[in-house]
């Protein structure tokens, strides 16, 4: 039986009994807060700043979502870096703000060094000392992601940091998120796959993951026909949904030659 044949209490219930053995983070919203860019754009442009840095952040997720679904997104992939440039440049032009190049330097260097949410240190740490393999999975191209990593000290944490650019396709496609089971040699379900975008845990759902929706806000849950496994409010729910001692390997089979 799967998750998806559960109701709700018995979702919760099932994934006590989980095998979660490893944890994929979302980067942008859930390690990384993508909206601390509103503290320089409030600086840059008094009274916007808030409307420019959630409106670039739709736009920027529009776009990936655009290309994806072209119909030739080999032909129409850009990395996220450039199509995050092409958002705020929007974004700034749709709000009416005069947008020079020093601003938009500064505001992409800003989202170059993206603050981190203060409890995922901790939480990271905690995954380490337990043995359980991490990694993140995002549209982020390897470049930017390297830097973001870096910079808010998380790399010795981190199995595996996957970018989606060798694909060409954004989250939600498949080929995405196929990329999550094959760095970690394991079945979709046995991973919990961890996002503050309610869609985005949704999209990892459907794929087969289990997961968790970061809900830091108290948003509305989307309106989609599967919800995701768990949801909580915090990085450090994370801990609750692992069994308290990973789960083993399977012993391999012994060899028949
Ligand atoms: C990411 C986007 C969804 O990190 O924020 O993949």
């Amino acid at each position: 039986m799967t998750s998806r044949a559960l109701n709700a209490g018995q979702r919760i219930e099932y994934i006590g009994f989980m095998k979660v053995r490893a944890v994929v983070f979302d980067a942008y919203g859930t390690l990384f807060d993508v909206h601390s860019v509103a503290l320089l754009a409030e600086q840059l442009f008094p009274g916007q700043g808030d409307r420019l840095s959630l409106l670039w952040r739709d736009k920027q997720i529009e776009y990936t979502r655009l290309v994806t679904m072209s119909g030739e997104p080999d032909a129409h992939y850009r990395p996220f870096w450039e199509l995050t440039r092409a958002a705020l440049q929007f974004s700034a032009e749709r709000l009416g703000l005069v947008l020079n190049a020093t601003a938009e330097d500064r505001l992409m260097n800003e989202y170059r060094h993206l603050s981190a949410f203060p409890e995922n240190r901790d939480v990271l740490a905690e995954l380490k000392r337990r043995g359980v393999p991490t990694g993140i999975l995002s549209n982020g191209n390897p470049e930017m992601l390297d830097v973001a990593v870096k910079s808010a000290g998380f790399a010795d944490f981190l199995t595996h940091v996957l970018s989606v650019h060798p694909t060409r396709r954004f989250k939600t496609d498949p080929a995405a998120y196929a990329l999550g089971p094959a760095a970690f040699g394991l079945p979709a379900r046995e991973i919990l796959f961890v996002s503050s975008n309610c869609w985005d845990a949704i999209g990892a759902t459907w794929f087969g993951y289990s997961t968790l929706w970061v809900n830091r806000s108290g948003a509305p849950l989307d309106r989609l026909d599967t919800p995701p496994t768990r949801t909580g409010r915090s990085l450090r729910d994370v801990l609750d949904c692992l069994p308290t001692k990973p789960a083993a390997r399977p012993a391999a089979a012994p060899s028949s030659s």
